[in-house]
């Protein structure tokens, strides 16, 4: 059996495939797509993070194809449709990055309101601005949560504990759990209308695509900060450098992007009140080895002809 490995995932991950007889572990990333039609032609699994783009082309190549792990939330970089059409299974890891992504948001969040980005760039240029930099307090603040899933509810968890109001939009919050919380369920206009920082934990969808595009941006409080730690396109870029321009957002903290990576010319490297990681929400030790465990487990169950959860 060939297990195909595409993007890095963590080693404890890669050892629980030693749980199979005979089983050929084979780690390629950095891959070209020509390279890896040619990889997958023998493989029973293929394992992936976001990085890898599994496109019907690949599953088609993939005459042997049973199974695909992701090691991580968002399946949106797998061609769903085609996996089904052949039958090969699709597997994630949904919770094993929810804290890890949930703390990323909220550092983010402290980052925008005490501009520590920028006051740690400044004095590491040889300035001591101690006026230019006020912040300001979460406090008393208003959090709006578009999505309120795994990670949306995480963090209003810990927004509670920074004595924040939250409003939650999300189709499948119930009263009960908003009460439960301490989250005051909200419309998606009411939401965006009454918040100070604004944060979004939904999938890509067609119905989250541009959720906040520039006629929502209208509608904003002026001076709120946003927060997209999710899926790059849920907030339309272009819209977002127009309201920063105009000085209606007052910051933006993005992990996620419309096209990964950032081009070296995107206009948001260039604005101001900008912070920007490189898709790191998932990234830290805890949560990688979680994933690579959860996936891998679920596949070695596949391969055996056991039962399995999460496809
Ligand atoms: P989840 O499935 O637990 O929650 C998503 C929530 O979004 C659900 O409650 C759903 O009802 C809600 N939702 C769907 N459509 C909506 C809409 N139109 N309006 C409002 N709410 C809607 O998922 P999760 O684990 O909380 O992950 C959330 C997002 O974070 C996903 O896009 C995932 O891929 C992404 N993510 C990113 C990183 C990262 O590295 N930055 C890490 C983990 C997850
Ligand atoms: C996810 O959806 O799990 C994240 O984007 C993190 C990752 O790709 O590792």
């Amino acid at each position: 059996m060939k297990i195909l490995v595409t993007d890095d995932i963590s080693q404890t991950g890669l050892e629980v495939f030693e749980e199979l007889d005979d089983v050929e572990v084979s780690v390629q990333t950095s891959l070209s797509p020509a390279e890896l039609l040619e990889a997958i032609a023998d493989a029973d699994a293929l394992v992936v993070r976001s990085q890898t783009n599994v496109t019907a082309d690949v599953i088609a190549a993939g005459r042997r194809l049973k199974v695909i792990g992701r090691a991580g939330v968002g399946v949106d970089n797998i061609d769903l449709e085609a996996a089904t059409k052949r039958g090969v299974l699709v597997i994630n890891a949904p919770d094993g990055n929810t804290i890890a992504a949930a703390e990323h948001t909220f550092a983010m969040m402290i980052s925008l309101a005490r501009h520590i980005p920028a006051a740690n760039r400044d004095l590491l240029s040889g300035k001591w601005n101690r006026k230019r930099w006020v912040g300001v307090e979460l406090r008393g603040k208003t959090l709006a949560i578009l999505g309120m899933g795994r990670i949306g509810t995480e963090v209003a968890k810990r927004a509670k504990v920074f004595g924040m109001q939250v409003l939650g939009y999300d189709p499948f919050l119930t009263q009960e759990r908003a009460d439960s919380l301490g989250v005051v369920k909200s419309t998606l206009e009411n939401a965006i209308a009454e918040a100070d920082f604004i944060t979004v934990h939904t999938p890509l969808t067609k119905e989250t695509h541009h959720l906040i595009d520039a006629a929502r941006f209208q509608t904003v409080k002026p001076g709120v900060r946003i927060i997209n730690c999710a899926r790059g396109g849920i907030i339309d870029e272009r819209a977002l450098c127009a309201a920063l321009q105009e000085g209606v957002v007052a910051g933006a903290a993005f992990d996620v992007f419309e096209s990964e990576p950032l081009d070296a010319d995107h206009p948001l490297r260039r604005m101001e009140n900008v912070i920007l990681t490189p898709h790191l929400g998932a990234s830290t030790i805890e949560a990688q080895e979680n994933v690579a465990i959860q996936v891998a487990h679920q596949i070695v169950r596949v391969l055996k002809d056991e039962p399995f959860e999460h496809a």
